[in-house]
């Protein structure tokens, strides 16, 4: 099960105990991140740890820690698992006061502070040529209007996740007033006569770390992108359909409610992005 870090303290993950009254428990009161790293090189660091505080700083929860404390616990945790292609699960809760109560508590609290890691399997972009693709379902986005916060509150998504599962889907693109916002766990772009589209950064979609390096690496060698809503119809016409998340990286979407996308193969837009990506990572993290 490896190695988990709570509170200070690393110790086997199945020996980590926090207390009932901890409001992350009671009131899903708390953030979270999921940072990859390759060959134990922590991927986009910086853009994680600028969502991190941000995340905290709107629920009014203060960082425990500098970067550099964050990052020495990061290594120190990859380490003890063995290190390689692995991701770190970071949470930060309001910590455990002795009473039940919806306010923040008034009296000096320590947050709970958890981590973990899990193995990343390779991913998609890895192999541009022999990816096959996943299908997707679309359905109603029923969530609230604060989904740019990484709040660790995921029921809405775990339903989304579970309703695509059961049809046989790896994920739910989620629709909102006619527009497609994002995957129950990932960002989505779409390809329209050679352009790439993803909706524009809202309360209404996670800023997502692997999003804004997709939407960098088109820019910078020459894929047209643009970032505005995509409507349904645009979805359900479109001739690519990715998902992006720090652990997926960039996935080819081939299936749609049950429906091809173009010929139900990898797009060719998709490759020529899934070979910037995986440049792009063995650049920063080397062969791996
Ligand atoms: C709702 C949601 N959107 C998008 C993403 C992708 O974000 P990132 O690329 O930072 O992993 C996630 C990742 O967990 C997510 O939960």
């Amino acid at each position: 099960m490896g190695i988990a870090y709570l509170n200070g303290e690393y110790l086997p993950l199945e020996q980590a105990r926090i207390s009932p009254l901890d409001r992350g428990f009671l009131f899903a009161d708390g953030i979270y991140e999921v940072i990859p790293a390759y060959g134990s090189v922590l991927f986009r660091l910086d853009e994680h740890f600028e969502r991190l505080e941000r995340s905290l700083s709107e629920i009014q929860l203060t960082n425990p820690h500098t970067r550099d404390e964050w990052r020495e616990l990061f290594d120190t945790l990859i380490s003890k698992n063995g290190g390689g292609n692995i991701s770190v699960y970071l949470q930060v809760t309001r910590g455990a006061p002795d009473k039940r109560d919806h306010a923040y508590p008034t009296a000096p609290q320590s947050p709970t502070i958890f981590a973990m890691t899990s193995p990343i399997a390779a991913p998609a972009a890895d192999a541009p040529d022999t990816a096959e693709g996943l299908s997707v379902i679309t359905m109603e986005d029923f969530r609230w209007s604060r989904c740019d916060i990484k709040s660790i509150a995921l029921l809405p998504n775990v339903m989304m996740r579970q309703h695509a599962v059961q049809q046989g889907c790896a994920e739910a693109i989620l629709i909102r007033d006619g527009f497609a916002t994002e995957g129950s766990a990932t960002n989505f772009f779409i390809v329209k006569d050679g352009v790439v589209l993803t909706p524009p950064k809202s309360c209404f979609i996670l800023p997502g770390i692997t999003r804004d390096l997709i939407v960098e690496l088109c820019r910078d060698n020459g894929v047209a992108i643009e970032e505005r809503n995509v409507s349904e119809a645009e979805l359900n016409h479109a001739d690519e359909i990715w998902l992006s998340s720090s652990t997926k990286e960039v996935v080819p979407v081939v299936k749609i409610d049950g429906k091809p996308v173009s010929n139900g193969k990898p797009g060719p837009v998709w490759k020529s992005v899934a070979r910037l990506y995986v440049d792009y990572k063995r650049n920063l993290c080397g062969e791996s």
